[in-house]
């Protein structure tokens, strides 16, 4: 399969099987995301792993508040997927993404560079992702204390991992026609 395949196939996933990742298959997402390209090279990214099911739902429960707060129409949505919180879905994995608040202007596109490189590797081989935005705007003061994230690091955004539920089915991707203008 090319790469091209896997960019087709690859959906957020927000329904995961409990059962735990290997270390060994995390370390091979991690290496994807640290072979990225950077500006200047300057590899701006790190990723804090959190296995322990219980801590991510934890700070998913601590953030919830808020974002229903922000968003009402999510009061509940928890509990109808059957997760304890609309954050990080009871993914098994969830990986929470800093970049040095240091350095030029292109670490947050360096950071999404790493992390498209780490969700194809991740489809390569089976398991479903799906980035977390909701959790650096409602919660990284949260996430920041609870990780002991250092001050010259900035928190970007979550990634929860896992092996997708057997009964998740993949709708089509939803995305615009036209996207380009050709100066011939
Ligand atoms: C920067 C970024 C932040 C996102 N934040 C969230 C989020 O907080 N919660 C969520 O469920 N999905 C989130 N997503 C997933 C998008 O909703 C998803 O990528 C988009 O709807 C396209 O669907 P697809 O990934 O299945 O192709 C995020 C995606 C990106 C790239």
């Amino acid at each position: 399969m090319s790469v091209m395949d896997k960019i087709r196939s690859r959906r957020s996933c927000r329904k995961y099987d409990p059962k735990p990742v290997p270390k060994e298959t995390i370390m091979q997402l991690i290496e994807a995301a640290r072979l990225a390209p950077s500006g200047r090279n300057l590899q701006p990214w790190f990723f804090y792993v959190v296995t322990n099911m219980e801590r991510n739902q934890k700070i998913g429960k601590e953030i919830e508040p808020r974002l229903i707060e922000s968003v009402p129409a999510y009061a509940g949505a928890a509990e109808k997927m059957g997760v304890s919180n609309m954050l990080f879905y009871d993914a098994p994995v969830v990986i929470y993404c800093t970049i040095k608040k240091d350095g030029i202007d292109t670490k947050e596109l360096d950071m999404g560079l790493a992390l498209e490189n780490l969700m194809l590797v991740a489809e390569e081989l089976g398991l479903g992702t799906v980035p977390v935005g909701w959790a650096k705007v409602y919660g990284t003061d949260i996430v920041t204390k609870e990780l002991e994230i250092p001050d010259d690091e900035q928190f970007i955004i979550s990634m929860c991992v896992g092996y997708p539920d057997k009964s998740v089915t993949r709708s089509p991707k939803d995305r615009h026609e036209v996207v380009a203008k050709f100066f011939e």
